[in-house]
């Protein structure tokens, strides 16, 4: 085990590999907090995109400027990011937020704002961490680390039915299936499974059975003596 004050529970994946949906759920069964730091590359990405400046030119100093109007709100069992003070969660889920997120992502200077920020919530409260390196780059020492995959057509139906509140057409998944794969190219370098992760396919399990057996590591975890 490690000396750390709090639970760590690191959830990593592909896009749209239910990540956010799943680690919320577990946290508020476990009363944690969930941290998506997805979020955070969203937010600064849509606070560059509010410069109105062309994305050709944006410069790791800007983004890191656009950074500083970005805070997390800690709730019961969640952090929101917010952009200047201000709820952001519809804009920072936009298509232009999407499209542009990758670009910020690959910045640095901007993966190490955004560790900062995620270690940092994570020292006050035990949390669900979620993303693509919480596993291996910000928490190497996680004592449950999971790691999320679904088949491409799937995730690209599930986000689609999420978005447009109805089953979408084979067409529209099909779309959607090309602009996912597309990013998970894109996020490639930092989708990083860590080796002593568990690895989950969703495709054929419901949200709930999902959330279950997360828990039921976690509990399995918590209860195992220490190794120290
Ligand atoms: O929810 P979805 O899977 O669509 O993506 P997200 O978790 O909201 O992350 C949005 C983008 O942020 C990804 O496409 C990555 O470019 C980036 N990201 C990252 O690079 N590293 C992370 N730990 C989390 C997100």
């Amino acid at each position: 085990m490690t000396d750390r004050a709090h639970m760590v529970i690191a959830i990593d994946g592909p896009a749209a590999s239910g990540k956010s949906s799943t680690s919320q759920w577990v946290a508020d069964r476990l009363r944690y907090r969930h941290v998506d730091s997805g979020s955070l590359y969203r937010a600064v990405t849509a606070a560059m995109l509010r410069t109105g400046q062309p994305a050709d030119r944006w410069t790791a100093a800007q983004m890191l400027a656009a950074g500083a109007r970005v805070t997390l709100r800690p709730e019961l069992t969640a952090f929101v990011a917010l952009i200047d003070g201000k709820d952001a969660t519809e804009e920072i889920r936009g298509s232009a937020v999407t499209a542009h997120v990758s670009q910020v992502a690959q910045v640095p200077e901007i993966r190490a704002w955004v560790n900062a920020r995620v270690r940092e919530a994570a020292e006050s409260h035990d949390v669900v961490v979620d993303g693509r390196d919480m596993g291996t780059a910000v928490f190497p020492d996680a004592p449950l680390k999971i790691f999320l995959v679904a088949d491409s057509w799937e995730r690209a139906r599930r986000r689609l039915t999420q978005r447009l509140g109805r089953g979408p057409t084979e067409a529209e998944v099909a779309e959607e299936t090309d602009l996912l794969v597309q990013r998970d190219g894109r996020d490639a370098t930092q989708t990083v499974q860590a080796k002593d992760a568990v690895l989950l396919d969703t495709t054929y399990l419901t949200q709930a059975e999902q959330v279950e057996r997360i828990v039921a590591l976690a509990h399995a975890v918590s209860h195992r003596p220490d190794e120290t």
